[in-house]
């Protein structure tokens, strides 16, 4: 059993797998990315594909856009030496970020299986749009703020954290799944730490009707209708849709229906990494990523990595601690005239 950092960028993931290769079967090592145990994240195939209404919704006929937050509270918790040489992009993205998407992304598997599921992941990965690093995405590193009660310091204040450094705390990004499910609909990623709520949390927002048959009412724009998939700390499933505001005139607002696991069931949160040890002992990689889905995700973001690393200029905005992250990763969006899902009420 192998957890990440599985290598720092495209080259080193490929050369680390040719090693481990050397001393064992690609079906006898388990990579762990803890996010595959958490039960939320398991939950998403059981909503795509034991749903019958849901399967027939989930492409570009029906589907606006798609964004995936996991937004943290917490700073680098002491790992200031190693987190400077990693950076939000590195820790958190081709792993954690990327399971997310490709459960969203991936063709039904025709088993539950390892190789059938991870088949169908990989294929998402591959069919990732080239990202253009100066148009497709924003960093931006934590100044002082604070969270709550709690002064919060900024990142170059962290203990062995360079009073330079480069290193980039939050990551945004917009990105394109180029297959007949998906083109057109845009994937908006992003991830940052000391930011003012912890939440991870996928929502895939519909089209919006049309207008049309309001056009004699006071109304000017419908809600959107977006299901939320809450992975952490809350876990459960919303659905927002219109509802007619009691009254004699026709007015429309946006409602809630929601799903949580810990009234349904009582379940007590887990870190994933009980599963996956429970799994590994039991043999079943079903949950484990093979090298195929690490070499993917690592060649999503290597241009990334490497416009960063060639032009210093590519801006790294400081956020305040406590707050949502950078304004440019609003903008991002913005252009696109949409709004990330606000995470701080
Ligand atoms: C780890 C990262 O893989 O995941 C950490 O290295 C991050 O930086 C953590 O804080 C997040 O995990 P969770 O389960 O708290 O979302």
């Amino acid at each position: 059993m192998i957890e990440k950092p599985f290598g720092h960028d495209l080259p080193s993931a490929v050369a680390l797998d040719k090693r481990l290769l050397r001393v064992a079967h690609e079906n006898q090592i388990f990579r762990i990315d803890h996010y595959l145990g958490k039960e939320t994240v398991q939950n998403i195939l059981v909503l795509r594909f034991a749903n019958g209404f849901v399967e027939p919704l989930w492409n570009r006929d029906h589907i606006d856009h798609v964004q995936i937050t996991v937004a943290e509270t917490v700073g680098v918790e002491g790992r200031g030496k190693s987190y400077d040489g990693t950076g939000a992009l590195r820790d958190m993205v081709p792993n954690h970020l990327f399971q997310l998407l490709t459960l969203i992304g991936m063709e039904p598997p025709s088993h539950l299986n390892a190789d059938a599921l991870r088949a169908e992941k990989a294929k998402v990965l591959h069919a990732v749009r080239p990202l253009d690093p100066r148009r497709d995405v924003v960093r931006g590193q934590y100044g002082a703020g604070r969270i709550g009660d709690t002064a919060v310091a900024a990142y170059r204040q962290e203990p062995d954290v360079p009073r330079d450094s480069q290193t980039e705390t939050y990551v945004a990004m917009k990105m394109a799944i180029d297959n007949w499910r998906w083109a057109g609909v845009p994937f908006y990623l992003r991830t940052g730490k000391a930011l003012g709520r912890r939440r991870t949390e996928i929502t895939v927002q519909f089209r919006q009707a049309p207008l049309t048959l309001f056009r004699d009412t006071p109304v000017e724009r419908l809600p959107p209708n977006d299901l939320t998939l809450h992975i952490q700390p809350e876990e459960g499933v919303s659905l927002r849709f219109g509802v007619k505001i009691p009254g004699p005139t026709v007015r429309i607002d946006g409602a809630n229906m929601k799903f949580s696991y810990s009234d349904a069931f009582e379940a007590q949160p887990s870190t994933g990494y009980e599963t996956l040890i429970y799994d590994c002992m039991m043999g079943d990689a079903s949950l484990f990523q093979p090298a195929e889905t690490i070499e993917a995700g690592w060649g999503a973001i290597q241009p990334i990595l490497d416009a960063w690393q060639q032009d210093p200029r590519i801006p790294l905005p400081v956020y305040d601690a406590g707050g949502m992250g950078p304004t440019e990763a609003d903008e991002l969006l913005a252009r696109d005239h949409r709004r990330w899902r606000r995470i701080i009420r």
